[in-house]
Protein backbone atom coordinates (compact mmCIF):
# COMPACT_ATOMS: atom_id res chain seq x y z
CA UNK A 1 0.00 0.00 0.00
CA UNK A 2 1.33 2.95 -1.01
CA UNK A 3 -0.25 6.57 0.41
CA UNK A 4 1.04 10.22 1.05
CA UNK A 5 0.45 10.61 4.85
CA UNK A 6 0.68 7.59 7.41
CA UNK A 7 -0.85 8.78 10.54
CA UNK A 8 -0.12 6.78 13.87
CA UNK A 9 -2.79 6.73 16.24
CA UNK A 10 -6.44 7.32 15.42
CA UNK A 11 -7.24 9.14 18.48
CA UNK A 12 -8.03 13.04 18.98
CA UNK A 13 -4.29 14.60 17.57
CA UNK A 14 -4.73 11.41 14.68
CA UNK A 15 -8.28 11.74 13.39
CA UNK A 16 -8.29 15.49 13.20
CA UNK A 17 -4.64 15.20 11.46
CA UNK A 18 -6.04 12.95 8.98
CA UNK A 19 -8.85 15.31 8.00
CA UNK A 20 -6.26 18.32 7.64
CA UNK A 21 -4.32 16.26 5.46
CA UNK A 22 -7.55 14.98 3.14
CA UNK A 23 -8.34 18.44 3.12
CA UNK A 24 -5.09 19.05 0.49
CA UNK A 25 -6.01 16.09 -1.46
CA UNK A 26 -3.24 13.98 0.03
CA UNK A 27 -4.17 10.01 -0.03
CA UNK A 28 -3.84 9.12 4.18
CA UNK A 29 -3.96 5.91 5.91
CA UNK A 30 -4.69 6.41 9.82
CA UNK A 31 -3.68 2.86 11.48
CA UNK A 32 -4.41 2.04 15.53
CA UNK A 33 -4.12 -1.23 17.71
CA UNK A 34 -7.53 -0.10 19.22
CA UNK A 35 -10.57 -1.64 18.24
CA UNK A 36 -12.29 1.72 18.10
CA UNK A 37 -10.97 4.96 17.03
CA UNK A 38 -11.15 7.91 19.65
CA UNK A 39 -11.36 5.76 22.77
CA UNK A 40 -10.53 8.71 25.45
CA UNK A 41 -12.84 11.27 23.63
CA UNK A 42 -15.66 8.88 24.33
CA UNK A 43 -14.39 8.89 28.27
CA UNK A 44 -13.56 12.11 28.56
CA UNK A 45 -15.23 14.92 30.45
CA UNK A 46 -17.61 12.37 32.29
CA UNK A 47 -18.62 11.38 28.28
CA UNK A 48 -19.62 14.45 27.30
CA UNK A 49 -16.32 15.50 26.14
CA UNK A 50 -14.59 18.88 27.35
CA UNK A 51 -13.94 19.43 24.29
CA UNK A 52 -12.27 23.30 24.25
CA UNK A 53 -11.79 25.91 26.83
CA UNK A 54 -12.00 29.47 25.62
CA UNK A 55 -9.75 30.81 27.79
CA UNK A 56 -6.55 28.80 26.01
CA UNK A 57 -3.48 30.18 26.82
CA UNK A 58 0.14 28.85 26.77
CA UNK A 59 0.34 29.90 30.03
CA UNK A 60 -2.37 27.33 30.49
CA UNK A 61 0.56 24.49 29.77
CA UNK A 62 3.44 22.65 31.26
CA UNK A 63 6.26 22.06 29.04
CA UNK A 64 10.57 22.06 29.54
CA UNK A 65 9.88 25.06 26.48
CA UNK A 66 6.82 26.92 27.44
CA UNK A 67 6.87 29.32 24.47
CA UNK A 68 6.86 26.37 22.22
CA UNK A 69 3.02 25.59 22.17
CA UNK A 70 2.09 29.32 21.25
CA UNK A 71 2.61 29.08 17.38
CA UNK A 72 0.18 26.03 17.25
CA UNK A 73 -2.41 27.32 19.86
CA UNK A 74 -2.22 30.87 17.33
CA UNK A 75 -2.90 29.16 14.39
CA UNK A 76 -6.03 27.19 15.63
CA UNK A 77 -8.06 28.92 18.48
CA UNK A 78 -10.90 27.17 20.53
CA UNK A 79 -13.48 29.59 18.48
CA UNK A 80 -12.15 27.43 15.19
CA UNK A 81 -12.96 23.98 17.23
CA UNK A 82 -16.34 25.28 18.16
CA UNK A 83 -17.03 26.36 14.40
CA UNK A 84 -16.65 22.61 13.47
CA UNK A 85 -18.66 21.45 16.51
CA UNK A 86 -21.13 24.36 15.26
CA UNK A 87 -21.63 22.92 11.87
CA UNK A 88 -21.76 18.75 12.78
CA UNK A 89 -25.00 20.42 14.69
CA UNK A 90 -23.52 19.17 18.00
CA UNK A 91 -25.14 21.24 20.83
CA UNK A 92 -22.81 22.05 23.67
CA UNK A 93 -22.87 24.40 26.86
CA UNK A 94 -20.04 26.48 28.93
CA UNK A 95 -19.89 24.48 32.25
CA UNK A 96 -17.86 27.36 34.22
CA UNK A 97 -14.44 29.34 32.92
CA UNK A 98 -14.27 28.73 29.86
CA UNK A 99 -15.20 25.21 29.54
CA UNK A 100 -17.23 24.14 26.69
CA UNK A 101 -18.87 20.25 26.85
CA UNK A 102 -21.30 18.24 24.73
CA UNK A 103 -25.13 18.91 25.98
CA UNK A 104 -25.11 14.76 24.57
CA UNK A 105 -22.69 11.90 24.03
CA UNK A 106 -18.72 12.68 23.48
CA UNK A 107 -18.95 9.91 20.93
CA UNK A 108 -20.05 12.93 18.71
CA UNK A 109 -17.13 14.76 18.46
CA UNK A 110 -15.61 11.09 17.13
CA UNK A 111 -18.32 11.04 15.29
CA UNK A 112 -17.75 14.03 13.43
CA UNK A 113 -13.68 13.95 13.17
CA UNK A 114 -14.28 10.76 11.26
CA UNK A 115 -17.02 12.41 9.01
CA UNK A 116 -14.43 15.55 8.63
CA UNK A 117 -11.42 12.43 7.53
CA UNK A 118 -13.55 12.43 4.16
CA UNK A 119 -12.01 9.19 2.71
CA UNK A 120 -8.95 8.71 4.79
CA UNK A 121 -8.48 5.22 5.30
CA UNK A 122 -8.45 4.11 9.24
CA UNK A 123 -7.39 0.82 9.67
CA UNK A 124 -8.13 -0.38 13.33
CA UNK A 125 -6.83 -3.61 15.25
CA UNK A 126 -3.20 -2.37 13.59
CA UNK A 127 -0.13 -2.73 15.01
CA UNK A 128 3.07 -1.11 13.38
CA UNK A 129 5.91 -3.59 13.56
CA UNK A 130 8.57 -1.18 12.25
CA UNK A 131 9.48 1.99 10.86
CA UNK A 132 12.13 2.89 8.66
CA UNK A 133 13.16 5.61 6.65
CA UNK A 134 13.31 5.04 2.93
CA UNK A 135 14.78 7.23 0.07
CA UNK A 136 13.20 10.38 1.17
CA UNK A 137 9.95 8.75 2.83
CA UNK A 138 8.94 6.23 5.04
CA UNK A 139 7.98 2.38 4.99
CA UNK A 140 6.22 0.90 7.79
CA UNK A 141 5.60 -2.49 8.62
CA UNK A 142 1.93 -3.00 9.72
CA UNK A 143 0.25 -6.16 11.18
CA UNK A 144 -2.03 -5.53 8.08
CA UNK A 145 0.99 -5.52 5.37
CA UNK A 146 3.87 -2.61 4.36
CA UNK A 147 3.09 0.82 3.99
CA UNK A 148 4.82 3.44 2.24
CA UNK A 149 4.14 6.74 2.74
CA UNK A 150 5.70 9.99 1.75
CA UNK A 151 5.10 11.32 5.42
CA UNK A 152 4.60 10.13 8.62
CA UNK A 153 2.68 11.23 12.12
CA UNK A 154 2.94 10.36 15.28
CA UNK A 155 -0.36 10.46 17.27
CA UNK A 156 -0.48 7.52 19.04
CA UNK A 157 -0.47 9.33 22.71
CA UNK A 158 1.31 8.91 25.93
CA UNK A 159 1.46 6.87 28.56
CA UNK A 160 -1.60 7.78 30.69
CA UNK A 161 -4.63 4.78 31.32
CA UNK A 162 -2.38 1.55 29.90
CA UNK A 163 -6.05 -0.34 30.02
CA UNK A 164 -7.06 2.41 27.61
CA UNK A 165 -4.44 1.24 24.98
CA UNK A 166 -1.87 3.75 26.18
CA UNK A 167 1.84 2.84 24.93
CA UNK A 168 5.56 4.43 24.87
CA UNK A 169 5.41 4.25 21.14
CA UNK A 170 6.03 7.62 20.20
CA UNK A 171 8.37 7.59 22.36
CA UNK A 172 10.00 4.66 21.29
CA UNK A 173 9.95 6.32 17.60
CA UNK A 174 11.32 9.55 18.66
CA UNK A 175 14.33 7.68 20.00
CA UNK A 176 14.48 5.54 16.97
CA UNK A 177 14.75 9.13 14.71
CA UNK A 178 17.22 10.27 17.68
CA UNK A 179 14.84 12.88 18.91
CA UNK A 180 15.16 13.71 22.92
CA UNK A 181 12.55 12.64 25.42
CA UNK A 182 11.78 15.15 28.30
CA UNK A 183 10.93 12.17 31.36
CA UNK A 184 7.71 11.47 31.78
CA UNK A 185 5.44 11.29 34.40
CA UNK A 186 1.73 11.07 35.40
CA UNK A 187 -0.36 14.53 35.35
CA UNK A 188 -4.03 15.43 36.21
CA UNK A 189 -3.83 13.03 38.30
CA UNK A 190 -5.03 11.64 42.31
CA UNK A 191 -2.36 12.00 44.96
CA UNK A 192 -1.58 9.62 47.58
CA UNK A 193 -0.71 9.31 51.27
CA UNK A 194 1.60 7.58 53.66
CA UNK A 195 -0.26 5.68 56.32
CA UNK A 196 0.00 8.74 59.11
CA UNK A 197 -2.03 11.30 56.83
CA UNK A 198 -4.21 8.59 55.86
CA UNK A 199 -5.13 7.99 59.16
CA UNK A 200 -6.97 11.53 59.16
CA UNK A 201 -8.31 11.57 55.54
CA UNK A 202 -9.49 8.05 55.29
CA UNK A 203 -12.34 8.57 57.53
CA UNK A 204 -13.03 11.91 55.26
CA UNK A 205 -13.07 9.98 52.08
CA UNK A 206 -16.31 11.83 49.74
CA UNK A 207 -16.35 15.08 51.90
CA UNK A 208 -15.47 18.14 49.15
CA UNK A 209 -14.71 21.33 50.00
CA UNK A 210 -13.61 24.35 48.08
CA UNK A 211 -9.56 25.03 48.56
CA UNK A 212 -6.70 26.54 46.91
CA UNK A 213 -3.49 24.36 47.01
CA UNK A 214 -0.18 25.44 46.21
CA UNK A 215 3.33 24.04 45.07
CA UNK A 216 6.10 26.82 44.46
CA UNK A 217 4.52 29.47 42.65
CA UNK A 218 1.77 27.95 41.21
CA UNK A 219 -1.93 27.60 42.96
CA UNK A 220 -4.95 26.23 42.20
CA UNK A 221 -8.47 27.23 43.90
CA UNK A 222 -11.47 24.45 43.04
CA UNK A 223 -13.05 21.52 44.38
CA UNK A 224 -10.81 19.20 47.00
CA UNK A 225 -11.94 15.98 47.37
CA UNK A 226 -10.69 13.21 50.24
CA UNK A 227 -10.56 9.69 49.29
CA UNK A 228 -9.60 6.38 50.53
CA UNK A 229 -6.04 6.58 49.22
CA UNK A 230 -5.18 10.93 49.61
CA UNK A 231 -6.89 13.05 47.72
CA UNK A 232 -8.49 13.73 44.61
CA UNK A 233 -10.92 16.51 42.89
CA UNK A 234 -10.19 19.22 40.31
CA UNK A 235 -7.48 21.56 42.51
CA UNK A 236 -5.69 18.35 43.15
CA UNK A 237 -5.29 16.88 39.34
CA UNK A 238 -4.52 20.94 38.10
CA UNK A 239 -1.25 20.69 41.63
CA UNK A 240 -0.17 16.81 40.84
CA UNK A 241 0.68 17.99 37.36
CA UNK A 242 3.62 20.16 38.81
CA UNK A 243 4.15 17.90 41.82
CA UNK A 244 6.99 15.55 41.72
CA UNK A 245 7.97 12.52 44.69
CA UNK A 246 9.08 14.31 47.57
CA UNK A 247 7.85 17.56 47.45
CA UNK A 248 5.33 19.25 49.74
CA UNK A 249 2.36 21.14 48.64
CA UNK A 250 0.07 23.58 50.57
CA UNK A 251 -3.55 23.50 51.07
CA UNK A 252 -5.89 26.22 52.42
CA UNK A 253 -8.92 24.94 53.01
CA UNK A 254 -11.40 27.47 54.19
CA UNK A 255 -9.42 30.58 51.38
CA UNK A 256 -12.40 32.63 51.85
CA UNK A 257 -12.40 33.04 55.33
CA UNK A 258 -9.60 34.28 57.84
CA UNK A 259 -10.21 32.03 60.88
CA UNK A 260 -8.27 32.98 63.04
CA UNK A 261 -10.33 36.40 63.13
CA UNK A 262 -13.45 34.29 62.94
CA UNK A 263 -12.30 32.40 66.18
CA UNK A 264 -11.54 35.40 68.11
CA UNK A 265 -14.85 36.70 66.72
CA UNK A 266 -17.01 33.89 68.56
CA UNK A 267 -14.52 33.21 71.39
CA UNK A 268 -15.59 37.39 72.42
CA UNK A 269 -18.70 36.48 72.09
CA UNK A 270 -18.46 34.08 75.59
CA UNK A 271 -20.97 30.85 75.78
CA UNK A 272 -20.25 27.15 75.53
CA UNK A 273 -19.62 26.86 71.57
CA UNK A 274 -17.28 23.82 70.86
CA UNK A 275 -14.11 24.68 68.43
CA UNK A 276 -15.32 22.09 66.17
CA UNK A 277 -18.47 23.56 66.00
CA UNK A 278 -16.93 26.64 65.09
CA UNK A 279 -14.64 25.28 62.49
CA UNK A 280 -17.49 23.88 60.89
CA UNK A 281 -18.90 27.41 60.39
CA UNK A 282 -16.12 27.24 57.36
CA UNK A 283 -15.15 23.71 56.64
CA UNK A 284 -17.63 21.11 55.87
CA UNK A 285 -18.89 19.38 59.67
CA UNK A 286 -16.64 16.11 59.06
CA UNK A 287 -13.84 17.52 58.14
CA UNK A 288 -13.78 20.34 61.43
CA UNK A 289 -14.82 17.32 63.40
CA UNK A 290 -11.47 15.69 62.52
CA UNK A 291 -9.48 18.53 62.66
CA UNK A 292 -10.58 19.89 66.33
CA UNK A 293 -9.98 15.85 66.85
CA UNK A 294 -6.18 16.06 65.11
CA UNK A 295 -5.53 18.65 67.15
CA UNK A 296 -6.71 17.36 70.97
CA UNK A 297 -9.72 19.87 70.81
CA UNK A 298 -11.86 16.99 70.07
CA UNK A 299 -14.22 18.15 72.84
CA UNK A 300 -13.18 21.43 73.63
CA UNK A 301 -14.56 24.99 74.19
CA UNK A 302 -13.84 27.52 71.96
CA UNK A 303 -13.64 30.03 75.43
CA UNK A 304 -10.90 27.85 77.06
CA UNK A 305 -8.51 28.53 74.07
CA UNK A 306 -6.02 31.09 74.25
CA UNK A 307 -4.76 33.02 71.20
CA UNK A 308 -1.84 30.46 70.52
CA UNK A 309 -3.93 27.87 70.19
CA UNK A 310 -6.42 29.76 67.67
CA UNK A 311 -3.84 30.52 65.62
CA UNK A 312 -2.52 26.79 65.56
CA UNK A 313 -5.89 26.21 63.92
CA UNK A 314 -6.09 28.68 61.68
CA UNK A 315 -3.15 27.34 60.11
CA UNK A 316 -4.27 23.96 60.35
CA UNK A 317 -7.05 25.04 58.27
CA UNK A 318 -5.32 27.75 55.86
CA UNK A 319 -1.64 25.80 55.77
CA UNK A 320 -1.70 22.57 55.61
CA UNK A 321 1.05 21.09 54.58
CA UNK A 322 1.23 17.71 53.27
CA UNK A 323 4.02 15.46 51.69
CA UNK A 324 2.13 13.06 49.41
CA UNK A 325 3.49 9.66 49.31
CA UNK A 326 2.95 9.17 45.68
CA UNK A 327 -0.02 9.77 43.04
CA UNK A 328 -2.10 6.75 41.49
CA UNK A 329 0.17 6.60 38.63
CA UNK A 330 -0.71 6.26 34.42
CA UNK A 331 -3.31 3.83 35.52
CA UNK A 332 -5.99 6.57 36.41
CA UNK A 333 -3.81 10.05 35.54
CA UNK A 334 -5.63 11.56 32.72
CA UNK A 335 -2.71 13.14 31.17
CA UNK A 336 1.10 12.62 30.71
CA UNK A 337 3.81 15.35 31.71
CA UNK A 338 6.68 15.54 29.69
CA UNK A 339 7.01 13.66 25.95
CA UNK A 340 9.19 14.19 22.90
CA UNK A 341 11.60 16.82 23.43
CA UNK A 342 9.98 20.54 21.60
CA UNK A 343 14.06 21.32 20.77
CA UNK A 344 13.87 18.85 18.16
CA UNK A 345 10.62 19.84 16.51
CA UNK A 346 9.68 22.76 14.87
CA UNK A 347 6.82 24.79 16.54
CA UNK A 348 4.83 25.75 13.16
CA UNK A 349 4.82 22.48 11.65
CA UNK A 350 5.11 19.87 14.34
CA UNK A 351 7.98 18.17 12.16
CA UNK A 352 11.40 16.46 13.50
CA UNK A 353 13.88 18.99 12.88
CA UNK A 354 16.54 16.30 11.72
CA UNK A 355 13.78 14.25 9.88
CA UNK A 356 12.40 15.45 6.93
CA UNK A 357 8.70 14.26 7.17
CA UNK A 358 8.52 13.09 10.49
CA UNK A 359 5.88 14.53 12.69
CA UNK A 360 4.77 14.45 16.59
CA UNK A 361 1.64 16.08 17.46
CA UNK A 362 -0.86 15.49 20.21
CA UNK A 363 -0.33 14.00 23.57
CA UNK A 364 3.43 12.59 23.14
CA UNK A 365 4.98 15.97 22.86
CA UNK A 366 5.99 17.96 25.91
CA UNK A 367 3.24 20.02 26.06
CA UNK A 368 0.65 19.28 29.18
CA UNK A 369 -2.24 21.26 29.30
CA UNK A 370 -4.06 22.07 32.73
CA UNK A 371 -7.54 20.37 33.24
CA UNK A 372 -10.35 21.96 31.88
CA UNK A 373 -10.26 21.25 27.65
CA UNK A 374 -6.84 22.59 27.03
CA UNK A 375 -5.56 18.98 26.07
CA UNK A 376 -7.58 18.50 23.66
CA UNK A 377 -7.65 22.18 21.97
CA UNK A 378 -3.87 20.96 22.23
CA UNK A 379 -4.30 17.86 20.19
CA UNK A 380 -6.78 19.97 17.27
CA UNK A 381 -3.77 22.96 17.34
CA UNK A 382 -0.96 21.05 16.73
CA UNK A 383 -2.89 18.30 14.67
CA UNK A 384 -3.87 21.72 12.30
CA UNK A 385 -0.17 23.01 12.08
CA UNK A 386 1.31 19.49 11.12
CA UNK A 387 -2.04 19.46 8.65
CA UNK A 388 -1.36 22.32 7.12
CA UNK A 389 2.65 21.52 5.96
CA UNK A 390 1.71 17.89 5.20
P1 LIG B 1 -4.95 9.74 22.34
O1 LIG B 1 -4.58 8.97 23.54
O2 LIG B 1 -6.29 10.37 22.27
O3 LIG B 1 -4.83 8.81 21.05
C1 LIG B 1 -3.73 7.97 20.83
C2 LIG B 1 -4.18 6.84 19.95
O4 LIG B 1 -3.03 6.06 19.61
C3 LIG B 1 -5.16 5.90 20.64
O5 LIG B 1 -6.27 5.68 19.80
C4 LIG B 1 -4.34 4.63 20.87
O6 LIG B 1 -5.13 3.45 20.78
C5 LIG B 1 -3.32 4.69 19.75
N1 LIG B 1 -2.08 3.97 20.08
C6 LIG B 1 -1.38 4.02 21.23
N2 LIG B 1 -0.33 3.19 21.16
C7 LIG B 1 -0.39 2.60 19.94
C8 LIG B 1 0.41 1.61 19.31
N3 LIG B 1 1.47 1.07 19.95
N4 LIG B 1 0.06 1.22 18.05
C9 LIG B 1 -1.02 1.76 17.44
N5 LIG B 1 -1.81 2.67 18.00
C10 LIG B 1 -1.50 3.09 19.25
N6 LIG B 1 -8.73 16.39 27.76
C11 LIG B 1 -9.53 17.46 27.55
O7 LIG B 1 -9.09 18.44 26.94
N7 LIG B 1 -10.84 17.45 27.99
C12 LIG B 1 -11.37 16.38 28.65
O8 LIG B 1 -12.58 16.38 28.97
C13 LIG B 1 -10.52 15.28 28.93
N8 LIG B 1 -10.96 14.23 29.68
C14 LIG B 1 -10.15 13.15 29.87
C15 LIG B 1 -10.62 12.07 30.63
C16 LIG B 1 -9.83 10.95 30.81
C17 LIG B 1 -10.33 9.82 31.67
C18 LIG B 1 -8.54 10.90 30.21
C19 LIG B 1 -7.67 9.69 30.34
C20 LIG B 1 -8.06 11.97 29.48
C21 LIG B 1 -8.85 13.11 29.31
N9 LIG B 1 -8.38 14.21 28.59
C22 LIG B 1 -9.20 15.30 28.42
C23 LIG B 1 -7.05 14.20 27.96
C24 LIG B 1 -7.22 13.86 26.45
O9 LIG B 1 -7.98 12.68 26.34
C25 LIG B 1 -5.85 13.69 25.79
O10 LIG B 1 -5.06 14.81 26.03
C26 LIG B 1 -6.04 13.48 24.28
O11 LIG B 1 -6.84 12.36 24.03
C27 LIG B 1 -4.69 13.32 23.61
O12 LIG B 1 -4.91 13.09 22.24
P2 LIG B 1 -3.88 12.22 21.39
O13 LIG B 1 -4.52 12.02 20.06
O14 LIG B 1 -2.54 12.80 21.46
O15 LIG B 1 -3.80 10.82 22.14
Amino acid sequence: MDCDVLIIGAGAAGLFCAGSARATGARVVVIDHAARPGEKIRISGGGRCNFTNLATARERFISENPRFCASALAGYRPQDFVALVDQAGIDWHEKTLGQLFCDGKATQITDMLIRRMNGAELWLDTTLERLEAQGSGFTALTSRGVVTAGRVVVACGAKSIPKMGATGLAYDLARQFGLRIVETRPGLVPLTFAEQELALTKPLAGVSVEAEIRHAKTAFRDALLFTHRGLSGPAVLQISSYWQPGQEITVDLAPDCDLAAVLRDRRGQGGRVAVATVLGTALPARLAEAIAAELGLGNARLADQNNATLDRIAARVHRWQIRPVGSEGYRTAEVTVGGVDTRDLDAKTMQARAVPGLYFIGECVDVTGWLGGHNFQWAWASAHAAGLSL
